[in-house]
């Protein structure tokens, strides 16, 4: 983390877990929970049907609604689909995009994450753009080079205005919902990586600015030393963020 030139951000993924009428119970647990003086932006990405249950129940502890996907189109008929401005105006602050279950299970590509990104910032809506390599492409030892391409793409044709409303997630396809996280060095290595692409592409102050997030079976033990990185400024984090007392905990790991 890096609290001098950018936000610790701590974004829960639900998926498709929870439901309706668990959200005000859950978030009264929270509340009990969460530090006073948090130190960091909270978010808990929900099914776009729980964001405005969301949006109430976290009002007075400061957790910020998300979604988890967003339509590439802006309106008309697209059945199934949920627009930027309708995530928006149920309330959402943020958006998952690209995240490694949609590519792998809903075939997005780079081209489609970038649209939708763009989607979102024309609505003023944050993107948390995923990124993230396989375990065969790790053991090739192209693990750079494929971030490297999903950075530059999903951020093609975006402005360095709009980039400071956008954060990026690193999350290793092979430590989701494993039980296998990265070591610190791995995920550091790969978070410096991608603010040298931003650097790149954007310039020293820009690159400096951008939250890059850490993803891939965080959990309230690995979560301080995961976060005591200089380019790891938070977490996106699923199993974990089902449960109050341990999503509340990794909270707590970025008071350090
Ligand atoms: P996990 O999921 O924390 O359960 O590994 C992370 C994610 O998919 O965002």
């Amino acid at each position: 983390m890096n609290r001098k030139y950018r936000k610790t951000v701590i974004a829960g993924n639900w998926k498709m877990n929870q439901l309706v009428s668990g959200v005000k119970p859950f978030m009264e647990e929270l509340k009990k929970e969460l530090p006073q003086n948090k130190q960091c932006d909270i978010v808990l990405c929900t099914p776009a049907v729980m964001i405005p249950a969301m949006v109430k129940a976290g009002k007075d502890c400061k957790v910020a609604a998300g979604g988890q996907d967003v339509s590439k189109y802006e309106k008309g008929a697209y059945t199934g689909e949920v627009s930027a401005d309708q995530l928006l105006d149920a309330g959402a602050k943020y958006c998952i995009v690209g995240h490694s279950e949609r590519r792998q299970y809903h075939h997005e590509d780079d081209m489609l994450i970038n649209a939708k990104a763009r989607a979102l910032l024309a609505k003023g809506i944050t993107p948390i753009i995923c990124v993230g390599e396989s375990l065969e492409q790790r053991e090739m030892d192209l693990t750079i080079e494929h971030i490297t391409y999903q950075v530059k793409a999903a951020l093609y044709g975006i402005s360095a205005t709009e980039l400071r409303h956008c954060i990026i997630a690193y999350e290793p396809i092979w430590a989701i919902g494993t039980g296998k996280t990265a070591t610190s060095e791995q995920a550091q290595e790969v978070c410096e990586a991608i603010r040298g692409v931003i650097r790149k592409m954007y310039g020293a102050r820009p690159a400096r600015a951008v939250s890059i997030l850490y993803g891939g079976s965080m959990n309230a033990k690995n979560a301080e030393e995961l976060l005591a990185q200089p380019d790891i400024d938070g977490g996106l984090i699923g199993g974990a963020s089902l449960k109050p007392a341990d999503f509340a905990a990794i909270v707590k790991a970025t008071d350090q």
